[in-house]
């Protein structure tokens, strides 16, 4: 598909969340587009990257009113880190933006308007849950409750985590805010909605071009059609953080109306607000517009956003990529397991490339899950990127370039058959990073770094130079001539590396694939420098202890801003003596009660057996119903000096693992009595 053309593409990676931090799922959708934008680049194209951070909407409002700041100050703090992370991977972006942006809000408006004044925008009230303490219509996700299929207490609005049901949450039983406990109400509001189904022919024929996106997605949206293509809800009432939709009072947009619109943005703030620029990819068919997302957000990436797109007089993607869930060592990414592992930790420990390395090794074009087993990215590290590629580099590097002046020479005729193999890849490679079947191309390295490494292996360069160093001189030349190859056919997935391959040849500027036909003869090698290091088990293993949330928690009190901070690991050591201190005992709840004005505490009544009962409040309510602990035994610290709180007096700390919903509390053997000492 190699066009001398120079191509013109808009690349982009789904706009992170601004309430929480980046982890490995997103890292492997960075590193997927980011390999992609930079073959392009290295290909000679004219291609942006164009990313954001997603800030709008109910969850974001809240976490910041959590913290007691402004909205705008949590997504300006959070953006930060979230650049940091992604960059740290080596990911480069051409515009990382947000979408509280005055550009967005501006093209927001405009889609918004374009879709109206052509009869795509309905209005009709709806029946919603709403929260008359705090004021607000309830999100799905913000009324919890007893599972109507399972009876598990505890659940969403929307689905059951424990049997896996999905529901209206009018079906929930004993349902509630999840902020404040009220039941919530049935109010009516209007509501404005986008005619999907107005666009149902224009989907069909977008969907069935075969370039835009991959079979099974393809599938996956032909049985959505054939369910029929529903209105689809775009605003919302206030409170809400977003912006406001135009001729309405108090209602805002969906945040999946202008999330994606962000791109657009973060692509107009990067043209400087230059219109023809911007229409020059966004209403041009002579550009690519690329899109790569996880599968969770296939529906709105090519139902909505095409159709929006459409609508909004713009024209509709040329590729939306849709890549599969991560697992960490088979399971899902799990805090209790120490796999949840997020971005800034991996950084602490491990080599960013390495993760490239592998994750490409890995990457096809289909959204299949993935697996990061680490003891797989151990050996795969160690034997194809650093016993492959790089140890071709350094075995002629260092005393054997240092005997013959660190220069190279000529290549020898059957040295150039090996180069010649090497550079027969070429339109291999470049077809597979275009169809972003990443894993092929580095099983094709693999082999192309085999046949170099056997080529210096029969000739032997550490015995030629004793006898014949011009003969040395000439078999180096080829090993470095490959490495410089493989160098430019790995940059895209591994840039640093490449590029200090580069640097080591004395070459200036970026590895590119118009460097291959080129040689390299008779020039100076750089002294030899680190490349990358081999995995080290132990740090690995250090990132996952660390990762695991903390065993025993206080939970008396309300967390402490710090309380999300890292695990128990800091403590050091303590002496019998000290552990001697710590009474630890078992208790049965008798009585258990939500806490008026603490939405995180639950108000416990602790029977200690003969030593009577004590009187606690645990910081457990967004795991545990109040009403399912009674009778439940637990274990708990007996001798704390009690503690005042707001609501009364705590006298003893309930143990727990984990934190918010995921917290659980330890639960001695069933034998255990009420009063019984632990040791
Ligand atoms: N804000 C929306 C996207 C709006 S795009 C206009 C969103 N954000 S997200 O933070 O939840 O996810 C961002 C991207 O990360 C999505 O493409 C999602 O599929 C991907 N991933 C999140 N968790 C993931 C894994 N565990 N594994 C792989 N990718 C996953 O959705
Ligand atoms: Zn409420």
């Amino acid at each position: 598909m190699r066009t001398d053309r120079k191509r013109r593409i808009l690349v982009t990676s789904a706009l992170p969340y601004a309430n929480g931090p980046i982890h490995l799922g997103h890292v492997l959708e960075a590193i997927q587009t980011d390999v992609y934008v930079r073959f392009q680049k290295a290909a000679g194209n004219e291609c942006y990257f164009f990313c954001a951070d997603d800030t709008h909407g109910t969850p974001i409002m809240l976490a910041a009113r959590k913290e007691g700041i402004e909205p705008e100050a949590l997504i300006d703090r959070v953006r930060q880190e979230h650049h940091r992370d992604l960059t740290g991977f080596l990911v480069e972006y051409d515009n990382y933006y947000t979408t509280n942006s005055e550009e967005n809000r501006i093209l927001s408006e405009e889609i918004y308007l374009s879709l109206k004044e052509k009869g795509h925008i309905a209005e009709r009230e709806i029946e919603q849950a709403y929260c008359e303490h705090d004021k607000m219509f309830l999100p799905d996700r913000f009324i919890k409750g007893t599972c109507p299929n399972c009876g598990s207490p505890d659940q969403y609005g929307d689905s059951c985590e424990v049997c896996g049901a999905t529901y209206s949450p009018k079906d929930l039983k004993n349902s509630h805010c999840a902020l404040c406990g009220t039941p919530p109400v049935s109010k009516r509001s209007k509501h404005i909605f986008f005619k999907l189904g107005d666009f149902g022919k224009f989907l069909s024929s977008w969907v069935d071009d075969e370039t835009h996106v991959a079979e099974g997605v393809r599938k996956k949206l032909q049985e959505w059609f054939g369910a029929g293509l529903q209105d689809w809800d775009i605003s919302r009432d206030g409170p809400y953080f977003g912006f406001e939709i135009p001729g309405e009072t108090g209602k805002y947009f969906y945040v999946w109306l202008d999330a994606p619109i962000g791109y657009m943005a973060s692509s107009l703030n990067f043209f400087k607000g230059d219109r023809i620029k911007f229409d020059s990819f966004w209403k041009d068919e002579s550009a690519e517009i690329a899109h790569f997302i996880g599968k969770d957000i296939l529906y709105f990436h090519t139902l909505f956003w095409p159709a929006t797109l459409n609508g909004g007089g713009y024209r509709s993607p040329s590729l939306v990529h849709v890549h599969g869930f991560i697992t960490v060592n088979g399971e899902k990414m799990s805090k209790s397991r120490g796999t949840f592992i997020r971005a800034e930790d991996y950084l602490k420990h491990l080599d960013p490339e390495h993760l490239r390395f592998y994750l490409s090794g890995k990457l096809g074009s289909g959204m299949d899950d993935l697996d990061l087993s680490f003891e797989d990215y151990t050996a795969k590290v160690n034997s194809d990127l650093v016993g492959n590629f790089v140890n071709l580099v350094s075995r002629v590097s260092t005393s054997i370039l240092d005997k013959l002046n660190r220069t190279l020479g000529e290549l020898p005729s059957e040295g150039r058959v090996v180069l010649q193999e090497l550079r027969a890849s070429e339109e291999k490679i470049r077809e597979w990073y275009e169809s972003r079947n990443y894993a092929r191309v580095m099983r094709e390295c693999s082999r192309l770094g085999d046949v170099a490494n056997k080529y210096v292996n029969d000739l032997a360069p550490w015995s030629q130079i004793k006898e014949d160093p011009e003969k040395a001189r000439g078999t180096v030349t080829v090993a470095l001539n490959a490495a410089r190859i493989l160098a430019i056919y790995l940059f895209p997935v591994v840039p640093k590396i490449s590029s200090k391959v580069y640097a080591l040849l004395g070459l200036k500027g970026l590895p590119s694939f118009s460097d291959l036909s080129s040689d390299l003869e008779r020039s100076k090698v750089a002294p030899y420098e680190m490349i990358t290091k081999r995995v080290e088990e132990k740090a690995i293993q250090i990132m996952i202890e660390e990762n695991k949330t903390p065993t025993a928690q206080t939970q008396t009190a309300a967390p402490t801003p710090n309380s999300k901070a890292e695990g128990v690991a800091t403590l050091g050591e303590i002496s019998i003596e000290d552990l001697g201190k710590v009474e630890l005992r078992v208790g049965r709840i008798d009585e258990a009660g939500p806490v008026e004005g603490a939405d995180k505490l639950v108000q416990v009544k602790l029977n200690l057996g003969s030593l009577g009962n004590k009187n606690v409040f645990a910081g457990i309510k967004a795991a545990y119903d109040p009403e399912s602990l009674v009778g439940l035994k637990v274990v708990a610290v007996t001798n704390l000096k009690p503690r005042k709180m707001k609501f009364g007096l705590s006298e003893a700390m309930l143990l727990a693992a984990g934190e918010g919903e995921s917290l659980t509390l330890f639960v001695p053997h069933r034998d255990a009595q009420p009063g019984d000492r632990l040791k």
